[in-house]
C-alpha cells in the first residue's frame, strides 16, 4: 500500500499542536485520513495517547497501516466527527485537530466519484450512512439543486447547470461522473469551459459537501469540541480549504472567545442568498464551561508558504486557525 496524501502545513501543525507532555489528556485527530498529521504529532511526543476519528472505514485501515508501530498509541474511531463529540465522555483532550474535506486518496484512489478526472459511479460518500450523489440527484428539484451548486460550490452558472442536470436525468444520460462532467460543460459558456479550472470543479465540490453534510457537521462539531477542550492550555486547530468552511470556523472561534459581534453571523457572505435552505445556519453563542476562556492565537489565518504550494499543490487553498483554552483566574 502506498501513501497518497501529503499532510498540509506540517511544520505549523507541529508548532501549534505539539503535545504537552505534562497534560494527561489525549490528542484528538478528528479527520485522521492516512494519519499523516497524527504521525507527526506522535513523533514529537512518543508517550502521548491519540484518538483518531474518521467517517470512512477505509481511511481508518489506511491510517492503521501507515502509522505502523505508532498505531499502538492510537484509539481508532470510525464515526462522523459531530457524532463523535456528541457522545464523547473521555478525558478532556489537550490537542484537537480538524483537517477538513477529503484526502488525496479519495480523489485519486477510492473510485467513489470524487474526481471529475475519472469516469466513476456518482457516489461521493465518505460513509454509507448517507445518501449517494446518484440518489441525491435522482430525487432533488431543479431549484434545490441550483441552490446547492450556488451555495456550496459558489458557482455562478448554478441555474444553467441545474437545468442541464435535470434534463440529462430525464433522458437517462446521467449515470457516471463522466456524464456529469459533460452535462456541466454543455451548460456553461465556452469561455468558462476553457478556464483555468475544469468547469465541473465547483459542481463536484458542491455535491460532495451536500452528500456528506459537511458544513452542517462542522457547525455542530466545533462548539462541542471547544467545550470539551482541556482548560489547561488546550489547543484546537482547524485547517479549511474553502471560504465557507473558513468563515464558519472564524466566527465560531470568535463567538467562543466571547466576541458578541460574531454571534448571529453567517458563513455565507452577503453576495449569497442566506435565505436558501442550504445556507449554513447562523453561528450560535458558543458557550464555554464556567471559568474557562478561549483565546484566538491566529489573528489572521496561517497559509502555506510558496515552497509548500509548489511541492504540494493540494495545499494551495489551506487556511489554519488555532485557539487556546485557559482558566479564568479569580481576581481578588
Ligand atoms: C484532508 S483528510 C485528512 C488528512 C490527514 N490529516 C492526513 O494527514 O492524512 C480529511 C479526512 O477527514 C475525513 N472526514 C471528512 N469529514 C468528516 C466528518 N464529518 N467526520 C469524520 N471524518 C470526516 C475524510 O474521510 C478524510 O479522510
Amino acid at each position: 500500500m502506498e501513501r497518497s496524501h501529503v499532510p498540509v502545513l506540517p511544520a505549523e501543525i507541529v508548532e501549534f499542536l505539539k503535545p504537552d507532555t505534562t497534560n494527561a489528556g489525549p490528542v484528538v485527530d478528528c479527520t485522521l485520513g492516512e494519519g499523516g498529521h497524527s504521525a507527526l504529532l506522535l513523533e514529537h511526543a512518543p508517550d502521548s495517547r491519540l484518538i483518531g476519528v474518521d467517517a470512512d472505514a477505509t481511511m481508518i485501515e489506511r491510517a492503521r497501516y501507515f502509522l505502523g508501530p505508532r498505531a499502538s498509541q492510537v484509539e481508532f474511531v470510525c464515526a462522523w466527527y459531530d457524532d463523535f463529540w456528541l457522545s464523547y465522555t473521555g478525558a478532556r483532550p489537550h490537542r484537537v485537530l480538524f483537517d477538513l474535506g477529503i484526502s488525496t486518496f479519495h480523489l485519486a484512489g477510492s473510485g467513489r466519484g470524487f474526481t471529475f478526472r475519472e469516469d466513476e459511479p456518482l457516489d461521493m460518500r465518505l460513509s454509507d450512512s448517507v445518501m449517494s450523489a446518484a440518489e441525491l440527484l435522482s430525487g432533488i428539484s431543479q431549484e434545490d439543486l441550483a441552490d446547492i451548486i450556488y451555495v456550496f460550490g459558489e458557482e455562478r452558472y448554478s441555474r444553467r447547470i441545474a437545468a442541464a442536470i435535470v434534463r440529462a436525468r430525464s433522458s437517462g444520460s446521467l449515470r457516471t461522473t463522466g456524464d456529469l462532467v459533460e452535462t456541466v460543460a454543455s451548460a456553461v459558456p465556452a469561455a468558462y469551459r476553457r478556464g483555468r479550472i475544469s468547469p465541473a470543479t465547483r459542481t463536484f465540490q458542491a455535491l460532495r459537501i451536500a452528500v456528506n453534510a459537511e458544513l452542517e457537521r462542522l457547525r455542530m462539531a466545533l462548539p462541542r469540541a471547544l467545550a470539551a477542550l482541556s482548560p489547561d492550555r488546550g489547543r484546537m486547530a482547524v485547517i479549511t480549504f474553502h471560504s465557507l468552511e473558513d468563515r464558519l470556523v472564524k466566527w465560531a472561534f470568535r463567538a467562543a472567545a466571547g466576541d458578541e459581534a460574531a454571534v448571529g453571523r453567517s458563513a455565507v457572505t452577503a453576495k449569497h442568498s442566506t435565505a436558501s435552505k442550504f445556507a449554513p445556519k447562523l453561528i450560535d453563542t458558543v458557550a464555554m464551561p464556567e471559568g474557562e476562556r478561549i483565546t484566538v492565537l491566529t489573528r489572521r489565518p496561517v497559509v502555506p508558504s510558496h515552497e509548500e504550494v509548489a511541492g504540494n499543490p493540494a495545499s494551495r487553498s489551506a487556511k489554519l486557525r488555532v485557539v487556546e483554552k485557559t482558566r479564568i483566574e479569580e481576581s481578588w
